[in-house]
């Protein structure tokens, strides 16, 4: 089942991402916004936004008339965004401190979602599929990219909470992964994007998915 104490899982990914919020890593597993066909006057949701960069592209997408909010556990990270929201007079933009498994928002808040890399670090990603169907507008989408498993890991790594802040022991099957998608209520589940890797000798997939809340 993984690591019991949910806490343990986020202090290591804070430490983690705080060290990583001082460099210029590439962070991201796929290209969302190409597929999130925003559109004029739309609200969006970044989900653990790192430094902003696609949050900022999004809210120059929405235009004035929309917004772009980047939510991320990591205040080290959205200082960085901020910042970097700032440099480019990007107005229509909000960064927010808060927990994937915990919306900070209320019902239908939002026309799109999107999550670059994220949502393996979540304990529980059920919660997380729920909490974007909750937060989403009747008709609105996400897109996701994230890391799944062809086979579920040993219960060794699956234990580690440093495994999890290194986008690895976090990680659950493609099938696990779809599955609580669907059960969250999303249709029309798309994959637009695979591709299969090896991480410290596992096979893993990269996956960008596509779905929508019903009207
Ligand atoms: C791999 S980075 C990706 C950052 C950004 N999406 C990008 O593509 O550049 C993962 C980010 O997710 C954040 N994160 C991890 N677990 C989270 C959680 N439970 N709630 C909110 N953010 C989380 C981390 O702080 C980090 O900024």
């Amino acid at each position: 089942m993984g690591v019991n104490n949910v806490n343990e899982i986020k202090n290591k990914v804070e430490l983690r991402y705080a060290k990583e919020s001082e460099n210029e890593s590439n962070l991201s597993c796929g290209n969302n916004l190409s597929f999130l066909e925003l559109e004029s006057g739309d609200r969006v949701l970044d989900l653990g936004c790192g430094r902003g960069i696609e949050t900022i592209d999004a809210a120059k997408l929405v235009g004035e008339s929309g917004k772009a909010v980047g939510l991320d556990l990591t205040s080290n990270m959205l200082n960085v965004a901020e910042e970097n929201a700032k440099k480019q007079n990007i107005a229509n933009i909000e960064f927010v401190v808060g927990d994937i498994e915990n919306l900070p928002f209320e019902n239908e808040s939002f026309n799109a979602a999107m999550s670059n890399c994220v949502i393996n670090h979540a304990r529980d990603k059920s919660r997380v599929y729920q909490e974007i169907h909750r937060v989403l507008k009747d008709g609105g989408k996400f897109v996701v990219s994230d890391a799944v498993t062809k086979s579920p890991l040993p219960e060794s790594i699956k234990n580690d909470p440093l495994q999890w802040a290194s986008c690895f022991g976090g990680a659950i099957t493609e099938k696990e992964y779809l599955s609580s998608i669907k059960k969250a209520g999303f249709k029309e589940i798309e994959i637009l994007k695979r591709r299969e890797y090896l991480k410290n000798g596992y096979a893993f997939i990269s996956l960008t998915i596509r779905a929508y809340k019903a009207r």
